[in-house]
């Protein structure tokens, strides 16, 4: 038999086709969607719900089989959480393999799940499901490796380190400065992924294959049960948030692992012998075969290459939106892939360094040993300009006489600045400030969420009734 001809005389789920085709078009769904069994399951309760509330008579569902749905996709949930979960090839997908279950175990009752919508506007709300609790886990990520920041900076506010520009000395600073400058960037990254959580809290589902259904089916319920903050207006429009929604979680990935990335260069580069300002956690190391002495920073190294990989799944999503015509289109299928890979390495980079900034060791004595008397050329300038030298003048003389310039106390120097943001003017209170408003933000979320898929998932069983 032809591979065609096997295809046809097996039954498929949906329609018929070629097992080359099909293992084509199913691609990485069959391991990918494993991810997604938890969203799925979730979405489906919150659509069978408002199914059987929709005024038909007869209900497409009654409430006893609305519990029978509801348990079985609770029992689905525990068989994945046991690993016992499978998404075959025929199924093509977790959506279908759901069904198939719950058809397998609820016969009728399973067949009337899929009424009113499609695996478009399905996939689309469980990406954004998914995305929502790895968004929140990840923002409270973000937060513990600022916290760890702004620790070391605490600590280390009035030990001097050389401040440099084109990676050359430049001016007196602090490790204190250093370490909360990445802090704020963080704080500041935390904003672009706060406002993708925003923009992913919506609801496709009701938009079907794109277009709507002529059910009375009632979208704002689905979106309210499962805890959302509103619903996808128009239909269509709905469809295109796919792979648009998850290319500004990637963006905002990106911005994280620029952070992430520019910090571990900074790491790599002060633990040098060379420099010694820092030495890393030995256990973070790693040895060499060959050389007995080694401890390198490749934890440090993969980061920077990982960020490179998360930006870059940023452009592949980009890539294939752009040529995507209206509507629905397989295309889009691609997007989960570097999605998921994308906020998976973000996560595991923000985590990975938290216990790297904590066991930082801080060599104050190799850090001071760089304070040569050029590092302080500038302030000697502003000296004399706050004397009343004109600037330019007095940068002449300075630099005139560059070889017998003064070596100052570098402690002294750093807490000279002491205005807004400088090395003796930083705000550690307005830092924490902002720390707390983004745990209180995310244990809010969280606390809805919670609630949201508690309620969705009760059954009369689930509440110690017994039938
Ligand atoms: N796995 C598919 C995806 O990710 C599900 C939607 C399939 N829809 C379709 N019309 N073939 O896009």
């Amino acid at each position: 038999l032809s591979n065609r001809e096997e295809a046809r005389s097996t039954p498929t789920t949906v329609g018929a086709i070629a097992s080359d085709a099909l293992a084509y078009t199913a691609g990485r769904d069959i391991e990918l969607d494993l991810e997604l069994v938890v969203a799925d399951c979730l979405g489906t309760a919150a659509h069978v719900r408002m199914l059987a509330g929709m005024p038909l008579e007869p209900p497409i569902l009654t409430p006893a089989e609305v519990d029978q749905v509801i348990r079985e996709l609770g029992a689905i949930m525990e068989d994945h959480r046991m690993g016992r979960f499978e998404i075959q090839l025929a199924d093509q997908d977790i959506h279908l393999a759901v069904e198939r279950r719950l058809t397998e175990r609820l016969g009728d009752v399973g067949m009337r799940i899929h009424t009113g919508r499609s695996r478009n506007d399905q996939v689309a709300l469980d990406l954004r499901l998914y995305a929502k609790d790895q968004l929140l886990g990840w923002i409270e990520d973000m937060a513990n490796l600022t916290a760890s920041l702004l620790r070391l900076a605490r600590q280390e506010e009035a030990t001097p380190m050389v401040g440099r520009t084109h990676m050359q000395k430049a001016m007196p600073s602090s490790v204190g400065l250093w370490a909360s400058a990445f802090a704020e960037g963080l704080q500041d990254d935390t904003v672009v992924v706060t406002t993708a959580y925003e923009l992913n809290d919506r609801n496709p589902l009701g938009s079907a294959a794109g277009y709507g259904v002529p059910l009375p089916i009632d979208r704002g319920r689905v979106t309210r049960s499962l805890g959302l903050r509103r619903t996808i207006h128009n239909v269509l429009h709905a469809g295109h948030t796919r792979g648009k929604n998850e290319a500004a979680i990637l963006q905002a990935a990106g911005q994280v692992m620029i952070t992430l990335s520019r910090l571990s260069q900074d790491l790599i580069l002060f633990s040098m012998p060379e420099f010694g300002y820092f030495s890393l956690p030995a256990e973070f190391g790693t040895g060499s075969s060959i050389m007995p002495q080694k401890n390198n920073p490749d934890v440090l190294e993969l980061l920077r290459a990982r960020a490179a990989r998360v930006l870059g799944h940023g452009a592949t999503v980009l890539e294939i939106l752009r040529g995507s015509a209206s509507g629905y289109n397989r295309d889009l299928q691609e997007v989960k892939q570097p999605f998921l890979e994308g906020i998976a390495m973000t996560r595991s980079s923000t985590r990975i360094l938290e216990p790297i900034i904590d066991g930082l060791l801080v060599h104050r004595d190799a850090l001071e040993r760089a304070f040569t008397a050029e590092v302080f050329a500038t302030d000697h300038v502003l000296d004399q300009v706050a004397r009343g030298m004109p600037f330019r003048e007095a940068y002449h003389r300075v630099k005139a006489g560059l070889d017998d310039l003064s070596r100052q106390d570098p402690r002294e120097a750093i807490a000279r600045k002491r205005h807004e943001g400088a090395t003796a003017g930083l705000d550690f209170d307005a830092y924490d400030r902002r720390l707390e408003e983004i745990r209180l933000f995310v244990r809010e979320e969280r606390e809805g969420f919670e609630h949201a898929v508690s309620s969705l998932m009760e059954t009369d069983g689930s509440k110690g009734h017994h039938h």
